[in-house]
């Protein structure tokens, strides 16, 4: 397989998929709150993606080379777990941070996003992390442009993150999204600018970088799918799916309740949407 370009009615499928995956998150966005469980939440979002947006969620049954059907229909990933979260019956406690990831299929298409919550009040160290992979985020997207490369992204993210002091996730990346939930090409969020493959209109790929309060090394729980901080520092994560334009990039997992644009995006001219 290689990058597959999209246009026209390709397109319009992405940008509806990728709006519903939004309106999940702005669905779910009140129940996050001390006490609610990430299984309750899981089944709240099952049931809109499905009775209400007619949608399939994507990681139910997901099952890619070497991994066992993923049993849920969101990832919930809370605290010191990095991304792939199994929601489970564990009531979020007060200050609890949680990352909720949202795939849709909508005709065929894939939207891919994910945010972070705080349940209740949440500590200055935990703000301030979730405030900076966000801002992470929107610095890879401002990369994004035709004759950019991928590499330049990456770049932008690791900079940002280390200068404040934390670290970026190796092992998992951003990807092309369309027909297939992963395509190719991979979205490193770290590297150096000016190297790996040319961005090109058309192509559509998540931004997605996962960022550790503490060492960027990674471990495995044996749920198969959880994936935590070895030093069980907190992790934060934000994800939003992009097409680039002739011009820029637009994003398409935006919906009525995305947090507003970080500061230093709002002079940003290169957005066609
Ligand atoms: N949504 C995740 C991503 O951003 C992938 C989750 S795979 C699952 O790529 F099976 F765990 F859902
Ligand atoms: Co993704
Ligand atoms: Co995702």
């Amino acid at each position: 397989m290689s990058i597959t370009i999209k246009t026209g009615a390709d397109i319009d499928g992405m940008r509806l998929a990728g709006r519903l995956a939004g309106e999940v998150l702005d669905y779910l966005t009140p129940f996050v709150k001390p006490g609610v469980t990430t299984e309750e939440l899981d089944k709240l979002a099952h049931d809109y993606m499905v009775n209400v947006q007619g949608c399939i969620p994507a990681p139910l049954n997901y099952a890619p080379g070497g991994h066992k059907p993923y049993p849920k229909s969101i990832c919930a990933s809370v605290n010191h777990q990095i991304c792939h979260g199994i929601p489970n019956d564990r009531p979020l406690k007060n200050g609890d941070i949680v990352n909720l990831d949202i795939t849709t299929i909508k005709d065929g298409w894939h939207g891919d996003s994910s945010r972070m919550f705080i349940a209740g009040e949440g500590s200055i160290a935990a703000k301030r992390l979730c405030k900076i992979t966000y801002e992470a985020m929107w610095h890879g997207i401002a990369k994004v442009k035709p004759g950019a490369r991928l590499g330049d992204i990456g770049h932008a993210i690791q900079t940002f993150v280390e200068n404040q002091g934390f670290s970026v996730v190796r092992e998992y990346c951003g990807h092309g999204i369309g027909r297939g939930f992963h395509e190719e090409p991979q979205v490193l969020h770290y590297g150096r600018p000016g190297t790996l493959e040319e961005i090109k209109p058309g192509m559509i790929f998540t931004i997605e970088p996962m960022v550790n309060a503490g060492k960027r090394d990674i471990k495995a729980l044996g749920d198969g799918w959880t994936i935590v901080t070895k030093d069980h520092s907190l992790s934060a994560q934000w994800e939003h799916t992009i097409l680039v334009t002739e011009t820029g990039y637009e994003v398409l997992t935006l919906s009525a309740g995305s947090p507003p644009l970080p500061d230093f995006m709002l002079a940003d001219k290169t957005a066609s949407a």
